[in-house]
């Protein structure tokens, strides 16, 4: 009789701690990640301020990179946030704000889960897409020729940086490291060529086009 009691009395702990995760998701995400992650749409114009990616612009990049396969995604994203790798991370912006300080201290598996399914399912916000496509930042309207201003056939680093820097109206400065740029850079020859370049642009399209 007592372990039968006791054993509902953990069945019933086992399911309010389970359903609590899940209904403390967004108060979760506002207490541990909302201070970097920022989701006031007034601050998203001030991108120089920013500490780290907004929500948004993190699920805009998941999307593209996982389309709507949630399930990949999250579990992806789970796993990053409690142990993040910069060569993993699929924000460019990791060149500007370095590589996510670990969370698996702060937040469990279970619960780093049930944020970033919650931010699959919260954003992108219309709004945010819209004032993005008003801005034009990003890739968009990028060519080889655009970037190579001496001609001289590579793009370097610090080439590329400042041009991404100015057309999302970002301090140059903020670039400290090159971890996107070193992938683009496939053979690692220190500059982008033509081929990597479309290499680059082509998987930008697939992505978008999932
Ligand atoms: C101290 C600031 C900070 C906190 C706190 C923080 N993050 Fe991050 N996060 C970052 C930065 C900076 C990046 C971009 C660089 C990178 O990808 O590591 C990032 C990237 C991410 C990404 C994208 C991963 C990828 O593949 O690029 C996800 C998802 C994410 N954070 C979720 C969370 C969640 C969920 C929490 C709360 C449990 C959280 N973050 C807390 C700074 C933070």
């Amino acid at each position: 009789m007592k372990t039968k009691t006791i054993l509902l009395a953990s069945l019933f702990a086992t399911t309010t701690l389970l359903s609590a995760n899940e209904i403390n998701a967004t108060k979760l995400f506002e207490t541990n990640c909302a201070a970097c992650h920022i989701t006031d749409l007034s601050k998203m114009s001030n991108k120089s301020a920013f500490i780290a990616p907004p929500a948004d612009e993190i699920m805009t990049h998941a999307k593209e990179e996982f389309g709507t396969d949630k399930a990949k995604a999250v579990k992806f994203m789970a796993d990053y946030v409690r142990n993040p790798d910069p060569m993993k991370s699929f924000c460019a912006s990791i060149e500007t704000f370095g590589v996510m300080p670990a969370q698996k201290d702060v937040v469990t598996a279970q619960e780093a889960e049930a944020i970033v399914s919650m931010m699959y399912d919260t954003y992108p916000r219309k709004a945010f897409t819209e004032m993005q496509s008003k801005e034009g930042g990003g890739h968009r309207g990028m060519t080889f020729d655009k970037l190579d201003k001496n001609k001289d056939g590579g793009i370097t680093a610090r080439e590329f940086q400042i041009f991404r820097a100015k057309k999302n109206n970002i301090d140059p400065n903020k670039f400290v490291n090159t971890y996107y740029f070193d992938r683009i850079d496939l053979n690692h020859d220190g500059k982008m060529d033509e081929a990597e370049f479309d290499k680059m642009k082509a998987d930008k399209r697939r992505k978008k086009n999932r």
